[in-house]
């Protein structure tokens, strides 16, 4: 499907359906009245006998002699209208519209000042919202759907003021499916190795792009212990690959991205139990969020300079794997004991953020699906923000809200880092029981001295149900992020 933005009036508009926004409680609508009187009297007559009133997610379709499907939103009260409700109607009702007979469908959704959503928002909504809805996994099927019933296009009605944020969101609805793609491909497939190939494919398609993919042996002279020790169980070899966009002056510093890409987490030799354990294969969704923030940023051609680091990595049993006990020398020359082998992001992170603090960035955020206790915490709304830089946390969280694609924050007090102190180390790798996920945020603290560093917990929001799969978040917000460091 083409997603397109439209400036045509409503009446002219040739599309097999239309779908025009309706608040509850108002008696008139302005697009209603543009269509003409056909449509009009078939309006007035559903308000009438209340077959149609606006309620939040209700559809109603109307018919013209054309052979248009009109089909009327409901959003509910006007000043009660959220950001989610948005996000989902539209998702619905365009989802439908994906399975129905039209073969090109336009949305008019303009808000009026009623609401508290403004309209860059309300734009980026609706296009990502669509986007989502016309996702299909279909890379591991032999029978893929025929695309004869399918909708080809759809237009989106934004103003001119409005034009940027639609581009802006068309970027991330790139970013938002690449990362959907990766997090979804299956772990026999979706290795080190072809991450590796899917980023350099992608950056040798881009002039200001380069790639330099670090292999197992490089990693070994310049001896990146903890990322290699979570690797070293796994017949399928680690690499740290390091993509880097030139869109900036020549002379900024670049902002640093680090992704965990764990492309499989059994828990090495201590073994997860077995129910769900495929889930483990959307481990890698830190790496898929960088990649696709890096693709979106690409995309913009943001005026910045961008490094992003993927730690791919599969974290298996074997006789060559790692054990709890293990002492590691990290790359920082930091020593690490290892008490459960299945606190392995951090380990292949730690190395990670020191490697990218050799590029001098002016900041360096990390995303991972680091800890089951984030879920806990947070669920799957939000995802968790750790940080000591002043201000940083307020910049994702407001990249956040403009996406609605949102941060919570945890504190990384110095009275957690206790917890990860031990007799036979510099520090152990995890911290007991109480605040699993800050102490793991004190952990990559202990790797980023004197940095401007935010750790992005995602394991809440990465993926959800069986069903839909990775959700391509927290791509949205940190495509947002971005583009307002970009204008700063
Ligand atoms: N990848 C997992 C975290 C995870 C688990 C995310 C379930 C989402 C759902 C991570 O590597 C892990 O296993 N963390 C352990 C840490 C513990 C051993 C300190 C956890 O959360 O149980
Ligand atoms: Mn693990
Ligand atoms: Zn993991």
């Amino acid at each position: 499907m083409k997603i397109k933005s439209t400036q045509q009036s409503i009446n002219n508009n040739q599309a097999d359906q239309i779908i025009i926004g309706h608040f509850k409680g108002q008696k008139t609508n302005p697009w209603i009245d543009e269509l003409g009187a056909e449509v009009k009297d078939q309006f007035s007559d559903r308000l009438k006998n209340k077959d149609f009133i606006g309620q939040t997610g209700q559809v109603q379709n109307l018919y013209t002699s054309k052979g248009q499907v009109i089909t009327l939103l409901g959003l509910g009260k006007a000043d009660k209208l959220t950001a989610t409700a948005l996000y989902e109607n539209t998702h619905k009702v365009i989802q439908a519209a994906a399975k129905s007979r039209s073969q090109s469908a336009a949305i008019y959704l303009a808000l009026n000042e009623l609401t508290q959503i403004d309209s860059d928002q309300t734009t980026k909504l609706v296009t990502m919202a669509a986007a989502h809805a016309e996702y299909r996994y279909e890379d591991t099927k032999s029978f893929k759907k025929d695309n004869k019933h399918q909708l080809k296009e759809l237009e989106i009605a934004v103003s001119d003021s409005q034009k940027a944020a639609f581009e802006q969101a068309k970027a991330m609805a790139s970013g938002i499916s690449a990362a959907r793609h990766l997090g979804n491909y299956p772990p026999n497939v979706c290795t080190p190795k072809y991450i590796a190939k899917y980023a350099t494919e992608f950056a040798e398609k881009n002039k200001k792009c380069e790639i330099n993919v670090l292999n197992h042996k490089q990693m070994k002279k310049m001896g990146m212990g903890a990322l290699l020790a979570v690797g070293q169980g796994s017949a399928n070899k680690p690499k740290l690959i390091v993509l880097k966009y030139n869109g900036g002056k020549k002379d900024q510093a670049p902002i640093a991205l680090v992704g965990k890409g764990i492309t499989f987490d059994t828990g090495g030799i201590s073994l997860k139990p077995g129910a769900n354990m495929d889930e483990m294969k959307y481990d890698m969704c830190g790496a898929a969020t960088v990649i696709g923030g890096f693709i979106a940023a690409v995309e913009l051609g943001l005026p910045i300079n961008l490094l992003t680091f993927v730690a791919a990595v599969e974290n298996m049993p074997d006789g060559k794997a790692y054990r709890p006990g293990d002492v590691i020398t990290s790359y920082s020359g930091k020593t690490i004991e290892v008490l459960n082998t299945d606190a392995e992001g951090r380990m292949i992170l730690c190395d990670t953020l020191t490697y990218s603090q050799e590029f001098n960035p002016s900041v360096v955020l990390d995303f991972a699906t680091l800890t089951g206790a984030c879920v806990v915490a947070l669920g799957h709304q939000a995802s968790a923000v750790m940080t000591k830089t002043e201000g940083l946390y307020e910049d994702l969280k407001t990249a956040g809200l403009q996406s609605h694609d949102r941060v919570w924050e945890l504190p990384l007090w110095d009275e957690y880092q206790k917890q990860i102190d031990t007799t036979f180390a510099d520090m152990q790798n995890i911290g007991g029981f109480p605040a699993g996920t800050i102490t793991a945020g004190c952990f990559l603290s202990r790797f980023t001295d004197g940095q401007k560093w935010a750790h992005v917990d995602i394991a809440g929001t990465a993926w959800n149900s069986k069903k839909e799969g990775a959700t391509g978040r927290p791509v949205a917000m940190l495509t947002q992020y971005l583009i307002n460091e970009s204008e700063k």
